[in-house]
């Protein structure tokens, strides 16, 4: 999504020094065009196979409306995981099935407020049945399996399924869970799992798909439900490290579709919908995360310190997760292994270690940090009085403030102020 020219990093028309210089740093950067790009491909692939086929966005990825607003004018429906990104979906007018509601160890109030939403509900295990009905009987309801296997590119933390996972029904509640809604009077439903993120290998998609349908199946014949949709959840991996080969979309998207016409044929069951419900494969390649560096240490190893710190990118310090980072206006210089840290008072804000980069490298320049859309922002947290980042989002023609950085008063917005620190605070 960058380009470089004669060293100078640029996205879309805008050069990142501008940037910096008009919205300091740290700051997220991303581009219209790359997200729409990133869904219509997804969209188109996937109905060249199977007609019925919708995406939603999981929206904690990236939780800014505004690129929310992107996908949504796409198409996309929302995938949420709490009430109050259901309040987000809604606040870009999104209803009904337009929303799936993804939360897990879900509170009374969060399943009476969901049931109220009119969202899809989709439950994460088989206890929280009696407890919605509490609030009423959906019109239609779904159930997170987990199918007992699932993987990750980017580590066991972001394995959603299998034995240590923390979320879905494991495939012997399934049955009941199902019975159970129907005795309740709900006549609809659907079937959902999300058993890892950022795959790369189309085979996974197949064999998670595989198993899913090999476990719902009986079942559906059994309590001769129609089912209207299956949700395959998210999980479309991007390439991080140069190394990685892209996912092969074609072949996911084929090969899934297969799966479910054939077996659904074989058993003589209606075809359901498809969906699915990606955010990084969206907006994880569509983003950056500008910095700039503050100090270089020249210590037991050379350390880059920059104003970016793991309370405003937590994906390496949380994951040892990999960016590729650019230093701007120094690319083609000769390299040589540093490390990078951030601002906090952790050693695990020494996130990035060995990595090459321009010999050069120097107080006030530029870092770039590649493929930050997704879940950068979203995870970012306050932490040392270091505060949010500012996000913007690049347009054809314009490079539109779309978050604003957090302030001294924003960190205190919620602190219960005595009158003698008001009067501090003033003086
Ligand atoms: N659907 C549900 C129910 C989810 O929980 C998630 C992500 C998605 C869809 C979207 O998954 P994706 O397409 O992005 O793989 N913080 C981690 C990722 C955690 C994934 C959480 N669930 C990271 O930075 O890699």
């Amino acid at each position: 999504m960058i380009t470089i020219k004669n060293d100078e990093i640029s996205i879309g028309n805008f050069r990142v020094r501008e940037l910096s210089e008009k919205f300091g740093t740290p700051l997220y950067v991303y581009s219209e065009e790359k997200i729409k790009n990133n869904f219509i491909k997804t969209l188109k692939t996937a109905r060249k196979y199977y007609k019925n086929f919708n995406l939603f966005y999981a929206i904690k990825a990236c939780n800014n409306p505004h690129i929310a607003r992107i996908l949504i004018n796409e198409g996309a429906g929302i995938d949420a995981a709490s009430i109050n990104e259901i309040k987000l979906a809604k606040l870009l007018e999104l209803k009904g099935n337009k929303i799936m509601f993804s939360g897990n160890f879900l509170s009374d109030e969060d399943l009476k407020e969901g049931y109220e939403s009119g969202a899809i509900i989709n439950l994460d295990d088989i206890s929280l049945l009696p407890r919605l009905l509490k609030y009423g009987t959906p019109n239609i309801i779904s159930f997170r399996v987990n199918p007992g296997y699932g993987e990750s590119n980017v580590g066991e933390w972001v394995t959603n399924a299998g034995p240590k996972a923390k979320f879905g029904l494991k495939p012997n509640h399934v049955l009941d869970a199902y019975r159970n809604a129907q005795n309740a009077g709900i006549k609809r439903f659907g079937v959902h799992m999300m058993p890892g993120s950022c795959l790369l290998d189309p085979d996974y998609f197949h064999k998670i798909t595989n198993m899913l349908i090999k476990i719902i199946i009986p079942i559906f014949k059994e309590l001769n439900i129609d089912i209207e949709f299956i949700n395959l959840g998210g999980g479309l991996g991007i390439p991080y490290e140069k190394k990685d080969t892209p996912l092969d979309l074609d072949k996911t998207m084929k090969g899934i579709s297969e799966i479910i016409i054939s077996k659904c044929t074989q058993n003589k069951l209606k075809l359901p919908a498809l969906y699915m419900e990606p955010a990084r494969y969206f907006v994880g390649d569509a983003g950056i995360l500008l910095g700039k560096v503050h100090t270089i240490k020249r210590s037991y190893s050379t350390i880059i310190g920059t104003d970016i710190s793991m309370n405003t990118f937590a994906r390496p310090a949380m994951y040892d997760a990999y960016h590729h980072i650019y230093i701007d206006g120094k690319e083609s210089h000769p390299r040589q292994k540093f490390g990078i840290c951030g601002q906090v008072c952790e050693n695990t804000d020494y996130w990035c270690r060995n990595r090459k980069l321009p010999k050069t490298v120097g107080e006030g320049d530029l870092i770039v940090v590649s493929d930050t859309g997704a879940y950068g922002y979203g995870m970012s947290y306050e932490y040392n009085g270091r505060l949010k980042a500012a996000e913007v989002l690049i347009t054809k023609d314009e490079a539109k403030l779309i978050r604003r950085r957090e302030t001294f008063n924003d960190m205190l917005k919620n602190v219960e102020l005595s009158n003698e620190m008001i009067k501090n605070l003033t003086k």
